[in-house]
């Protein structure tokens, strides 16, 4: 029988998943569809009963709904707990079961590259909802975690839970600084990539071993990106942090392990499509 799964949230029009679900399920012939639903905060009970009594098998969680929807869930995951946040539902005997896969979905963008984490320096740019399950999962592997936010306090709290995991966490403001030439991994996490126009501070003098991630899903290199490669580091963008976590999704629900090259091909070429539209 087909199966159904979605993403719910709010906005939802650019949403890369359906394209990238969709792609995996085509690749290795299974009966099933991906859709995308624009779910606005009052409505979610509804959305969450509608979506259990249309038989859905599970469905991916977006902003403003990663924390909210928890009230309406009955078992939440190990990673789930950890982020206090859920980006992926399933339903497996009538429970309805929240799990997180950003930030494990992260760390596998980027284990390629960066292989021993352990005792490594990481600084982040953002304290928001990707930068908690970010620094996290790296503070789990053994990264010392160095913050950096617009709002001071929020880089503080986060540092915070990272010491009570019995992790390094320290935070500083959101200027260039000391940190920047023995970062081993700077990951840029704030909205503002998402915007034209340069980043608000240089990275000069950064270590040139220093591998730097924007996690903005962007078809062009971003502004920040653009400057981390000209400062001679490797650079990676936002879109394999998205497909991996898509991929985590796709194998809590269906087991088995993600068709990644068809899932990375239907995400690039909604990417593109978007690209092309834009003009
Ligand atoms: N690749 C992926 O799979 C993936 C996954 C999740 C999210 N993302 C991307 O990551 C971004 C952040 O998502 P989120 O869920 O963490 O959002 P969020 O919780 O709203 O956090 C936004 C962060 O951006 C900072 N910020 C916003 N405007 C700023 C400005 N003008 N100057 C300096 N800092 C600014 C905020 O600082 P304040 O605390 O000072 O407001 C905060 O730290 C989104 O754009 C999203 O597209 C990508």
């Amino acid at each position: 029988m087909e199966k159904h799964y979605a993403v719910i949230g709010d906005p939802i029009e650019h949403s890369y998943s359906p394209g990238m679900h969709n792609a995996g399920y085509d690749s290795l012939g299974i009966d099933a569809v991906y859709h995308r639903f624009q779910v606005r905060s009052d409505r979610l009970a509804e959305a969450v009963e509608g979506l259990c009594a249309l038989g859905f098998a599970g469905w991916n969680v977006t902003l403003p709904h990663k924390e909210s929807i928890i009230a309406h869930l009955d078992v939440l995951t190990p990673q789930a707990l950890r982020a206090g946040a859920v980006n992926t539902v399933k339903i497996h005997e009538g429970k309805k079961i929240g799990h997180n896969t950003d930030g494990d979905g992260f760390i596998r963008s980027i284990e390629g590259d960066l292989q021993s984490m352990a005792g490594k320096k990481a600084v982040l740019l953002g304290a928001g909802g990707a930068a908690k399950g970010i620094a996290l999962a790296l503070a789990e592997r053994g990264m010392q975690i160095h913050i950096l936010n617009r709002t001071p306090e929020k880089a503080m709290e986060l540092a915070h839970i990272v010491r009570e995991l019995g992790e390094k966490g320290s935070w500083g403001s959101f200027e260039p600084g000391p940190w920047l030439k023995d970062v081993d991994l700077l990951v840029q996490t704030t909205s503002l990539s998402l915007h034209e126009g340069p980043f608000p501070f240089t990275l000069a003098g950064i270590s040139r071993q220093a591998l730097v991630v924007d996690i903005i899903v962007k078809a062009r290199e971003t502004a920040f990106l653009e400057e981390a490669r000209k400062q001679g580091c490797r650079t990676f963008g936002g879109m394999d942090m998205l497909l991996y976590q898509g991929a985590l999704a796709w194998e809590f629900w269906l087991g088995g392990q993600a068709p990644i090259e068809a899932m990375r091909k239907g995400l690039k070429d909604q990417l593109l499509q978007q690209m092309f539209y834009k003009g």
